[in-house]
């Protein structure tokens, strides 16, 4: 018996519903390359999420830099490894970080989930699923770079959140992630675009454009954008204060930068479209339905 299945005769058993009437969506956010602002995008923009009224979890994937922390200045006691190996429940994993937002630490690589025994992985599966009904959106930030592993997480998420940088190498890529993507799956995943750094409006929409095009040109890809963020010294600042700009400089160009993402994000995913959404559950049960398959 594979692993997918065992967890589907779980969820018969210990009736699971499939249709939730409130589901966490699921948002990987990712890269082509480092250091373009993912983890500050992805921490200011939960912070974002959770001002317009949204409760946000913040799961940090990115075991090469598990950064998010450091960027609120909080030492996570645990991460989800006590949960696979020490059992702990996911409320002692869930850290609260700055203005309450949750966080919680990986600290596993994805393939490690294939290797639990049938106990285990029950256990960590029960404790995930405590997220579905807990909060709006699960923000995954991942390592940058394209992997098969990295492909899996994009393919199991609900959306995926492609942060660029104007800088050709960056705009490359970038394109180098959809391209892998699209050789994986003729159902193209939903993407959306976040051009980071930019130094005016002209420059980002410059950018997005090129992305767009070779996407639409060579890969038959609609990419659609969510929005921009500008350079702005602010960011740096608040890395060094360990306090994130939304917090420390709410009203800076990054923060402005941020406010209309989330602006632009919310109004298309109303209640009826979160319904529709894989969750959590459907975001572990299809990563490790890929790991039997790969
Ligand atoms: N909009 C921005 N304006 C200025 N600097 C930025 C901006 N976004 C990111 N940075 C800088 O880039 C560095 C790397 O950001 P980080 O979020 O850690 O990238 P990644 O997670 O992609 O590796 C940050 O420390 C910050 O100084
Ligand atoms: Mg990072």
């Amino acid at each position: 018996m594979d692993q997918a299945q065992s967890l589907r005769e779980y969820m018969q058993r210990f009736n699971v519903q499939e249709e939730k009437t409130h589901a966490s969506r699921v948002i990987t956010i990712t890269s082509g390359k480092g250091g373009v602002g993912k983890s500050n995008f992805t921490l200011n923009f939960a912070l974002g999420l959770q001002a317009a009224g949204k409760k946000v979890v913040i799961l940090d994937l990115d075991l090469s830099t598990a950064n998010i922390n450091i960027l609120m200045g909080i030492t996570p006691r645990y991460s989800l490894v006590d949960v696979l190996y020490h059992k702990k429940y996911i409320w002692d994993v869930l850290e609260k970080g700055i203005k309450g937002i949750e966080y919680i630490a990986g600290g596993f690589e994805i393939q490690d989930l294939m290797k639990l025994d049938q106990q285990t992985l029950t256990f960590f599966w029960s404790q995930i699923q405590e997220l579905q009904t807990y909060a709006d959106y699960i923000l995954l930030d991942t390592g940058a770079g394209i992997s098969r592993e990295l492909v899996d997480f994009i393919l199991a998420s609900d959306e995926t959140i492609l942060v660029t940088t104007p800088e050709p190498t960056s705009i490359a890529d970038s394109y180098a992630v959809m391209k892998t993507v699209h050789q994986f799956t003729k159902e193209f995943p939903n993407f959306l675009l976040v051009v980071n750094r930019a130094h005016s409006y002209r420059e980002a929409v410059e950018t997005s454009r090129a992305l767009k095009n070779a996407c639409s040109s060579f890969l038959k890809i609609k990419l659609k954008t969510l929005g921009f963020l500008m350079e702005d010294t602010h960011v740096g600042k608040a890395v060094r204060s360990q306090t994130p700009f939304f917090i420390s400089f709410p009203n800076c160009e990054a923060s402005r930068s941020i406010k209309q993402i989330v602006y632009a994000y919310l109004p298309n995913r109303d209640e009826n479209t979160i319904v529709k959404t894989k969750g959590i559950r459907g975001f572990f049960e299809k990563m490790l339905s890929f790991g039997k398959s790969s």
